[in-house]
């Protein structure tokens, strides 16, 4: 649904509202915004601690994906996303985020420390990007054969700059080839894993779910869109059919779209958490040209996969995700916790964990 949660804009275009805010409101309206972020299986890993004019983001190690993601590499990505989104909130208010990543070797799970002590108007770009905060969907299948808007592939490659990540359109038929068949091995080698296929059930609930995390069954196809090359999706209807039918206007021939990979240099928890601030960006700024996104993170997780495209197809340097950019009409869904299920204030420093 579009519009306001209490009183927060969420939708393009909606007034922003009338000053002045308590600490307590601005908390609260930046926790709405940044729960939409994306995250590996719709988890969620996330959870901020207030006092005052301060916000800390944690990640959530209960949410966290033991088997396909043992290093939380995936989970510091979409914390990463959420911190974007949480500063962008912020500018959306004429605030200038302060922002602290990993501020304390102590608390590893302590992802970032934002605050708001300076104030400067917001761009009409920053306003736009908000206004997709909500509206913006993961994509899943193919795309309508119309080439992506001019100019939008280097404003992508300038929003993963500004997190010293690079977005590496794979453009050549040979190293699309070999990066669609590193996806079908991934996904091959996943539905014979008894304990992937067990922890990713565990994020696909089943049609008429009241839950408020994981996959919903209408945001992904009943029946695989296939394109050439193929980059196959996740199972996460795992045999029982669940999926949106096709829509009635969809032409047969589905084209792939604009094959990319998000890299950084290095690999530690802070290139994680700067790969998910320029994801954000990148998926904010191609929804605000219409552009939608399908994101495939199966090679990735399987380590020697992960090694041959960081050697063979990244130049050395590490891929993040794997992205695949295109036109297409979305009907997809999601759901989101509400922000009182991640959001505690007061003194509490033990934000990493949870009770759920
Ligand atoms: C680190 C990361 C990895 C992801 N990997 C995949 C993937 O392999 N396949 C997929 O369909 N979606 C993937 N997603 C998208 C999530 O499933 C999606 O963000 C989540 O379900 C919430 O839905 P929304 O993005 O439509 O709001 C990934 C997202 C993140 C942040």
């Amino acid at each position: 649904m579009m519009g306001t949660v209490g009183t927060v804009p969420l939708g393009e275009g909606e007034p922003a509202r009338q000053e002045p805010l308590t600490a307590a409101e601005i908390t609260e309206y930046v926790v709405t915004a940044a729960v939409w972020a994306p995250s590996v299986h719709n988890t969620q890993p996330w959870r901020f601690t207030a006092e005052g004019q301060r916000l800390s983001l944690y990640a959530d190690a209960a949410r966290q994906l033991r088997v396909a993601d043992p290093e939380g590499r995936e989970m510091m990505i979409s914390c990463g996303a959420a911190l974007f989104t949480a500063r962008l909130a912020l500018r959306s208010l004429d605030y200038v985020p302060e922002t602290s990543v990993l501020p304390d070797p102590g608390q590893p799970l302590l992802v970032a420390r934002v605050n708001w002590p300076q104030r400067a108007t917001r761009t009409e770009f920053e306003q736009r990007l908000f206004g997709h905060v909500r509206q913006r969907r993961t994509h899943r299948g193919g795309f309508d054969t119309v080439p992506l808007p001019p100019g939008l592939l280097a404003a992508l490659r300038e929003a993963a700059a500004r997190y010293d990540a690079v977005l590496r359109v794979v453009a050549d038929d040979g190293r699309r080839a070999a990066l669609a068949g590193a996806i079908q091995q991934a996904e091959q080698a996943q539905r014979l894993d008894a304990e992937r296929v067990a922890e990713l059930a565990r994020w696909a609930p089943a049609p008429g779910s009241t839950r408020a995390d994981g996959v919903p069954p209408d945001s992904y196809p009943a029946r695989a869109e296939h394109t050439d090359p193929d980059f196959p999706g996740r199972d996460f209807a795992h045999g029982h059919g669940w999926g949106l039918p096709p829509l009635a206007t969809a032409s047969w021939h589905r084209s792939a779209g604009v094959a990319a990979l998000l890299t950084t240099a290095y690999d530690r928890p802070a290139d994680w958490i700067n790969a998910g601030q320029a994801l954000q960006r990148i998926l904010l700024t191609a929804s605000t040209s219409g552009a939608a996104v399908a994101l495939h993170t199966q090679p990735l997780e399987f380590a020697q996969l992960r090694e041959s495209i960081r050697t063979g197809l990244s130049d050395g340097a590490y891929p993040q995700l794997v992205l695949r950019f295109g036109t297409v009409t979305q009907v997809a869904a999601s759901v989101r916790r509400p922000p009182n299920d991640v959001l505690s204030t007061g003194n509490s420093e033990d934000g990493g964990t949870t009770q759920e």
